[in-house]
């Protein structure tokens, strides 16, 4: 390992320090210690390349004994119980699974002709395969069943909000590792993965209703890569439905050989292509951001442009051009 490795691994901590400024100071200012720690720099770069990340680093220090307070503590978890954090990065994956995200999908899907089969790959436990079981909130404009979980989403520019939920015929999630959101340790993985910060609570009772809803309905979820399982998945639709193969903040996780794969795969399907992701990363959706993910995501129909969306889900700006060229 040479000074560059540990300086490489630091550039990236300080560019996610900036990324969670906004949401997460506490993890802003781990990240920012990380980066000027030789011990937990040292220690970061003996994991495999993958393994590295600030997400799976905080979220493993979480799950095992709660967030760190401060840098130092962070530290001194790292230099004195490294082999518990090691054992847990490598165990685990990055496979935050937000449920608001359907708040950006639901106009895209309510304007399909159902009924639909739902086949999203990346799907983590799947629970964004539920957008019919979830209650909304379009500034205050209430869609969908009452309940436990309401999705706020804030909008501006002509967002089709529907007045119903579609109805939703089969529900099937790929993923490399799919987490079960019945089991306890996936659960607790879960919420391991939610920055700690003001919307940490909100975001942690969204994920506990969701995962209840899921837990009653259990959507058939397909272990393997999005492409090689693509074909399984389909198999299974349900007869007559309309099929939407969707994604949300997959893609930058994906190879990009097997992003192209995909994406060629995708397009010369008989179904709808419905993504949510960064700028760019659908090709024909915008200019990849420099640094990250960017903070704002791109929702796209059939590889077309219609919305910019906050990551999570939270706001729709819908874009000029709308939803009805799209449909078919
Ligand atoms: C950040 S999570 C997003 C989960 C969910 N789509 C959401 O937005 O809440 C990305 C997921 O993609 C999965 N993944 C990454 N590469 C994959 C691949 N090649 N094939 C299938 N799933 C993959 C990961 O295991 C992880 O569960």
């Amino acid at each position: 390992m040479t000074e560059e490795d540990l300086d490489r691994i630091a550039r990236g901590y300080r560019e996610f320090a900036g990324e969670a400024r906004p949401t997460s100071p506490l993890y802003a200012r781990l990240a920012e210690h990380v980066a000027g720690s030789r011990p937990v720099l040292r220690f970061l770069a003996g994991l495999p390349t993958g393994k590295r990340q600030p997400n799976l680093l905080l979220a493993a220090l979480q799950l095992l004994d709660g967030a760190p307070a401060d840098g130092v503590e962070l530290e001194r978890r790292i230099t004195e119980d490294g082999d518990r954090v090691r054992e847990t990065v490598l165990a685990r994956a990055t496979q935050t699974n937000e449920p608001a995200r359907c708040g950006a999908l639901l106009p895209v899907l309510a304007q399909l002709d159902g009924p639909l089969t739902l086949v999203e790959v990346g799907t983590s436990a799947g629970l964004c395969l539920y957008p019919d079981r979830y209650g909304y909130d379009y500034d205050g404009v209430q869609v969908g069943p009452p309940g436990a979980l309401r999705i706020r989403v804030e909008t501006s520019g002509p967002v089709p909000v529907p007045d119903a939920v579609p109805e939703v015929a089969a529900r099937i999630g790929i993923d490399l590792n799919p987490l079960d959101p019945t089991d306890p340790g996936d659960r607790a993985w879960l919420r391991a993965l939610v920055w700690p910060g003001p919307v940490a609570d909100e975001r942690l009772r969204r994920l506990d209703a969701a995962a209840e809803v899921a837990a009653r309905e259990p959507a058939t979820l397909l272990r393997g890569d999005l492409v090689e399982r693509l074909p399984d998945a389909l198999d299974l639709a349900a007869p007559g439905s309309t099929v939407v193969v969707m994604h949300t903040a997959l893609l930058p996780y994906v190879p990009g050989d097997v992003r192209a794969r995909f994406v060629e795969t995708v397009t010369g399907l008989p179904v709808r292509w419905l993504a949510q992701e960064p700028p760019g990363a659908v090709p024909g959706t915008g200019e990849r951001p420099l640094d990250g993910w960017g903070e704002e995501f791109v929702v796209s129909l059939d590889g077309r442009p219609l919305a910019r969306s906050a990551p999570h889900g939270g706001r729709l700006d819908w874009l000029d051009g709308g939803l009805g060229a799209s449909r078919g």
